[in-house]
């Protein structure tokens, strides 16, 4: 349990306004008793938040990509190219900077010949997850996918069943130019044949991915392999691939599930014990929150209990701890890591994983509800990497569409956005701004269900870890704008089921002059959005009080996601 600055803070005053102020969106800033601070020092910057921590994934799975992403051509659902319409135009609403694609799993025993050239000719497969893949959507329409939205792509190579030869023209394929290719030789330039085939299945111009994920989960679907043998493999498919001056390349090392430091430790030193890294930029970690204490995927996503929620929501902040022990480790065999080589930290796979109970149907594997509840692990968690903007430089949500923590469900004609889409639109302001430390007190917590190990895991792996005693009563962040120096946001997730918290929040030599806000908010923690309700769930202007001696008392509803923006004097 982090110790407060002002641990001695009573919560008696916490619960006799709860019942009073309860329930309304609007939330009033009433001037009650202070139960919490929060002190913004701007003289203490932690690093530009990346945007690409904002990050989304999609995979061959269930209803993912078919009916989820994909509706085809000839589809009556709206669409662009046979790209839901809607699943475009959500990406584009949260400013998706990245999109990560085929998997997952299946990337690693995804051949990406069979995803291109004429629809009609493409050969159905038994792919991973026990599904049959039509291979109607491969490269290219993925790459139209990201063109649509506007963000990069970041392709996961299968590592365990091609051969390296595969993976460089697999780059070469996305990145040769079209025309002649400029020639390190004394040989005429001459066009490349890869360049030609991408041109000839209708898209002249390049690709340029420069993100790529070599390989996925290693240590479990992707090849059951110990790092010493991930790291020789990674040598290997990274010793020469082609690279084109207007892409450098940047590749992700297959790194530990949740918090397996073990698997750092050795990896690193197996790849620190050669001189050669080439493009290293990342380690690619997992971590699933399960939605039960006990077991692995399980918990149901709609029906939970109060002590339930502060479990799940005590088992998702463990992402703090997953991010700083991966960043020690590796910087334990690679001392200055943060300076000298910046390899940072990729978390391309995260979210609260249930059971069965609320899936759209027996062919959407892993899709699953999401409630209020999964808006506040959407806060704790976005809030853990912008605090860690000097670690963590790219992140995707697992995964964007009728699967384990989505922005979004879609059947057939049926489309809903969920709350964690409304938290990653809140969290905009942050992408790309300076993070400072901020200094939350408030008092924590009690886990009430903090006495049998945690279930950690994915679809390869799972483990525990031991129990967490305690949940932050208010955790969040904050940055300056890149724009304008006297903007700031921050980012609050007020935990407590059914207590509001008033706030004392100043910045360490400036004052404060003016606040606006956006709060999401329910009476009711189970509160979503589904295809008859699809706007149940939605944010609302936050009620703000005047500055008064340069800071302000602001009240933070019970289990709420808040975004503060202040102008500063
Ligand atoms: O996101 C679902 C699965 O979880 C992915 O395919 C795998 O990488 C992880 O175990």
């Amino acid at each position: 349990m982090k110790i407060t600055r002002r641990a001695a803070l009573k919560s008696s005053a916490l619960a006799a306004t709860a019942l009073a102020l309860r329930g309304s969106r609007l939330f009033p800033q009433t001037s009650t008793a202070v139960d919490a601070h929060i002190d913004i020092l701007p003289a203490e910057p932690i690093a530009t938040i990346s945007p690409e921590i904002y990050g989304h994934f999609i995979e061959h799975l269930g209803g993912v990509i078919y009916d989820g992403v994909w509706v085809g051509p000839n589809s009556k659902i709206s669409n662009t190219g046979g790209i839901r319409q809607a699943f475009i135009d959500t990406m584009r609403a949260v400013q998706a900077p990245l999109l990560r694609w085929p998997g997952g799993c299946f990337a690693d025993s995804y051949d990406w010949h069979d995803g291109i050239g004429p629809a009609a000719h493409r050969p159905a497969r038994t792919a991973f997850w026990g599904q049959q893949e039509s291979n109607q959507y491969g490269l290219h329409e993925f790459m139209h996918t990201c063109r649509a939205i506007g963000c990069k792509p970041y392709l996961a190579a299968d590592m365990r069943s091609l051969a390296a030869r595969d993976f460089y023209q697999e780059i070469e394929y996305c990145n040769a130019p079209a025309g002649n290719v400029p020639s390190n030789s004394a040989a005429p330039a001459v066009p490349n044949s890869l360049a030609a085939e991408r041109a000839a299945n209708g898209d002249p111009e390049p690709f340029n991915v420069d993100l790529w994920g070599v390989g996925n989960e290693s240590w479990g679907c992707g090849g059951n392999l110990v790092p010493e043998e991930y790291a020789a493999m990674f040598r290997r498919f990274t010793a020469w691939t082609p690279s084109y001056q207007r892409t450098p390349l940047r590749f992700v090392a297959v790194g530990p599930n949740g918090d397996d430091v073990d698997w750092t430790r050795r990896l690193f030193k197996s790849l620190y014990s050669n001189s050669e890294r080439r493009h290293l930029f990342g380690l690619s970690v997992h971590y699933y929150t399960s939605g039960s204490p006990t077991a692995f995927a399980e918990g149901d996503a709609l029906n939970y209990s109060t002590d339930d929620f502060y479990d799940l929501l005590t088992r998702a902040s463990i992402m703090e701890r997953v991010v700083t022990d991966h960043w020690a480790a590796m910087s334990e065999v690679a001392p200055g890591a943060a300076s000298q080589n910046p390899v940072k930290l990729v978390v391309d796979e995260w979210g609260a994983w249930y059971g069965k109970g609320t899936s759209l149907g027996p062919e959407y594997n892993l899709s699953q509800q999401s409630t209020m509840r999964d808006a506040l692990l959407t806060g704790i968690t976005l809030d853990i990497f912008q605090r860690h903007a000097d670690k963590v430089a790219v992140a995707a949500v697992a995964q964007s569409i009728n699967c384990i923590h989505s922005l979004m469900l879609a059947q057939e004609d049926k489309f809903t956005v969920t709350p964690t889409f409304h938290v990653f639109q809140m969290y905009l302001p942050h992408r790309g701004a300076q993070a400072i430390r901020a200094e939350f007190s408030a008092p924590a917590i009690p886990n009430p269900l903090a006495n049998a190990p945690i279930p950690v895991g994915g679809n390869s792996y799972t483990g525990s870890l031991e129990a967490v005693k305690f949940l932050a009563g208010l955790s969040g962040s904050a940055s300056v704008s890149p724009t304008n120096p006297r903007l700031l946001t921050l980012t609050v997730v007020n935990p407590h089921i059914d207590r509001p918290v008033t706030t004392e929040i100043a910045v360490a030599g400036a004052s404060i002059a003016n606040t606006s806000g956006t709060v999401l908010a329910e009476p009711d923690v189970h509160a979503h959005n589904d295809f008859a309700h699809p706007n149940a769930v939605h944010p609302s202007p936050a009620a703000t009080a005047a500055p008064s001696a340069g800071r302000i008392r602001h009240t933070f509803p019970p289990a709420s996601v808040t975004t503060l923006q202040l102008t500063l004097t």
